[in-house]
């Protein structure tokens, strides 16, 4: 286990800020209507991203993680999701004006995305071969067996043991694990620029889960992907990220390199995540944990929606308003009271 560790450790390469934006947010709002209320599950997140970067975007479960990531795509759950405010620049054009045709164009192609359950991404009745063709013909002219040998190859990147054979498998015959890494060759079937990955290690045990966090990070590098990684672990994104991103309720409540949030976590609400890692160098009797729940999204009242639950809370904190994002370090940005 250790060994794996240590391995992970050192694919962690120096953070990228030299490439290009390939991606741009700013004040990026997407709203549900349901019938319980508006649930601003993604409320006024800006970030940028270069070319190359990992960013790992964590936090609680229902903070809004998913929805950001479906956002890039705009493929949000229907009727209920919309994106009501901001702008998404890709190329210099702003996705959120873009029609449901030149989406088509852009998704695989251009912003991928790696579901957070393969078995929902997967279609239980064709095989992964087909799943895997279809996909590459959306954007190359492949035929025969030139188009099989490209989804051999793919099957191969994310290796899938016997990958010719495996062409004729179906999902429900291949593990957890493989169904992961099919799902993650057919998100890479296009080239994309951009992939988000959403929870991909979830159910994987912890020898997968490296093997699978190893190979995400080699095909990053090796593409020059730019990658958004999401998830509730703070350990992966500590060896894989360039940066992070930490979500409260829908707004980025941190965001900085990876090694400024870990050596100095300033929202009250990382130093809880961050401290509820198990360290391998240090015995604890108990993990720290976080108490209270995670607010429901709607009817949200105006000042910092951690107030509740935070340590750190005090007369500074404003109840009518969210404190504004405040710079603490040259990329590291917090939005609490605390800095204002
Ligand atoms: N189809 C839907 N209809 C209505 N509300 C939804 C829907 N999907 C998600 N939500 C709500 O949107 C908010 C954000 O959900 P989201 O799935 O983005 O969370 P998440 O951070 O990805 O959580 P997890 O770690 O559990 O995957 C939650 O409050 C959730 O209840
Ligand atoms: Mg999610």
């Amino acid at each position: 286990m250790s060994e794996v560790v240590s391995e992970i450790n050192t694919l962690r390469s120096a953070t990228r800020s030299s490439g290009q934006i390939a991606l741009e947010i700013k004040d990026l709002k997407t709203y549900l209507y349901t019938r319980w209320g508006v649930v601003k599950a993604v409320d006024g997140v800006s970030l940028s991203l270069r070319d190359g970067e990992c960013l790992g975007l964590v936090g609680e479960s229902g903070c809004g993680k998913t929805m950001f990531g479906l956002s890039l795509m705009r493929l949000l759950p229907r009727p209920a999701g919309r994106i009501v405010g901001g702008e998404v620049l890709f190329n210099g054009e702003d996705i959120v004006k873009k029609s449901e045709a030149e989406m088509r164009e852009i998704r695989g192609r251009q912003i991928s995305m790696v579901l957070q359950d393969p078995m929902t991404a997967l279609d239980p009745i064709f095989s992964v071969g087909r799943q895997l063709t279809e996909t590459i013909t959306i954007s190359s002219d492949l035929k025969g067996p030139a188009l099989l040998e490209r989804a051999v190859e793919l099957l191969r990147m994310v290796r899938i043991p016997a990958p010719a054979e495996r062409l004729a498998a179906f999902p429900f015959q291949m593990s957890g694990g493989m169904r992961q890494r099919v799902v993650g060759a057919i998100a890479l079937a296009q080239e994309p620029r951009i992939l988000i990955a959403d929870e991909p290690t979830t159910s994987l045990d912890v020898t997968t889960q490296a093997n699978y966090l190893r190979l995400l990070k080699s095909l990053q590098e090796r593409l020059n992907l730019t990658l958004i990684f999401i998830t509730h672990d703070f350990g992966i994104v500590a060896r894989v990220c360039h940066r992070v991103g930490v979500m409260y309720a829908g707004k980025l409540v941190e965001l900085g390199d990876v090694e400024d949030i870990f050596d100095n976590p300033r929202h009250p609400y990382t130093k809880c995540l961050i401290d509820s890692v198990p360290k391998l160098d240090k015995r604890v009797t108990r993990l720290a944990t976080i108490t209270g729940q995670p607010p429901t999204l709607h009817d949200l009242p105006p000042g910092c929606s951690f107030r509740p639950r935070c340590t750190e809370a005090g007369t500074h904190c404003r109840p009518d308003q969210y404190p504004d994002p405040a710079m603490v370090g040259d990329r590291h940005y917090v939005r609490c009271w605390l800095y204002q």
